[in-house]
């Protein structure tokens, strides 16, 4: 990951919907009875989208509201800048490259292992996978470790949830994620030298377990698009967006620390943790200030990215200061 220079898909900070705007939008239409339920809940960009739905073939009214604890500064950054400045080194690295190359990629049908040490694994259909839980719709800040971020309505289910009904044994002390290898889809798998495939992460149990940790099947409304991790991403908003796994086709239950893609691929600047913290620099940049997709002037970064609340004491005696 480099130092990022402006680029022509940047945002003018004019064209943020601020946070109120958008949920009175969707007030307004659920107000005419096109969407079901919550008041709040995202609406969809288009009808097409409830084809798909926000999960796989979920109705939106089946969406619960779910977090949603924003500061002022929030604003929700608007769908056409999160879809398209995205890092997805499978369709190489350019931030324009994951939607301009993903349109080959076919999400569905989608099957997903669960292996390792617990005892009710198996190979699921994302629609099986998927169904025994509740999707929520939370509101969450993502900051990359390139010190840009963004504010995100993600949709998807509890991680904990899906973990509980994995049923672990003792001796699981982590989970790792793989990302699907496809290279006669994906552009940039077929090169060696972009980084070792498939991409992998990892969480401790723990922070699995940690409430705000969720898989994503969706966003604002409707299905996340191919370049945002169709079908099934990660979302740990506490942490830098590399963690933040895509296109999620194995989850196992493992002893030892994965051995996840950026640390392997470059151990002197990134790590397994990669909480977000703005006390400690990457060696290249600062990580003390971030900019806001759509912003002209940087703000302060956030311990934790703001959710030091919910997750601190998951660090309780940990040294932070090689935590990036
Ligand atoms: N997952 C895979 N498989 N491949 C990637 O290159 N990039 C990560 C993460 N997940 C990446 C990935 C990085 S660096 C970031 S910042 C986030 O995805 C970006 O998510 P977004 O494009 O939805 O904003």
């Amino acid at each position: 990951m480099l130092i990022r220079v402006k680029q022509k898909s940047d945002v003018a900070s004019h064209e943020i919907t601020p946070q109120s705007v958008y949920l009175n939008r969707r007030a307004m239409i659920a107000g005419t009875g096109l969407i079901a339920g919550s008041a709040l809940l995202a609406a969809p960009r288009a009808h097409a989208a409830l084809q798909k739905g926000p999960g796989v073939n979920t109705p939106l009214a089946n969406v619960k509201e779910g977090y949603r604890k924003l500061g002022e500064k929030d604003a929700i950054t608007p769908y056409d800048a999160a879809s398209s400045y995205n890092n997805f080194y499978e369709f190489g690295t350019g931030k324009d490259d994951p939607a301009a190359n993903s349109g080959k990629f076919k999400p569905l049908p989608w099957s997903v292992k669960v292996d390792g040490l617990c005892n009710n694994g198996g190979t699921f259909a994302l629609e099986d996978f998927i169904k025994p839980h509740q999707l929520e719709e939370r509101i969450y800040r993502l900051r990359c470790v390139e010190a840009w971020s963004m504010v995100i309505p993600w949709i998807g289910v509890s991680l904990a949830d899906v973990v509980k009904r994995s049923d672990p044994q003792g001796s699981a002390k982590y989970l790792q994620f793989e990302t699907v290898v496809r290279p006669e889809e994906m552009s940039g798998q077929r090169s060696k030298f972009i980084l070792p495939w498939p991409y992998v992460e990892g969480l401790r149990m723990d922070e699995a377990m940690n409430p705000l940790a969720i898989l994503v099947t969706g966003m604002y409304g409707e299905a996340v698009p191919n370049q945002n991790g169709a079908p099934l991403r990660l979302m740990a908003p506490w942490k830098y967006g590399f963690k933040n796994i895509k296109s999620i086709v194995r989850i196992s239950f493992v002893e030892k620390q994965p051995e996840n893609t950026w640390k392997v691929t470059n151990p002197g600047e990134y790590g397994f943790y990669a909480n977000v913290n703005p006390k400690v620099d990457h060696p290249r940049w600062t990580q003390a200030s971030e900019r806001r997709i759509g912003d002209f002037l940087r703000r302060d970064t956030l311990m934790f990215n703001g959710y030091e609340e919910e997750v601190a004491s998951l660090y309780a005696g940990m040294d932070l200061k090689r935590n990036y």
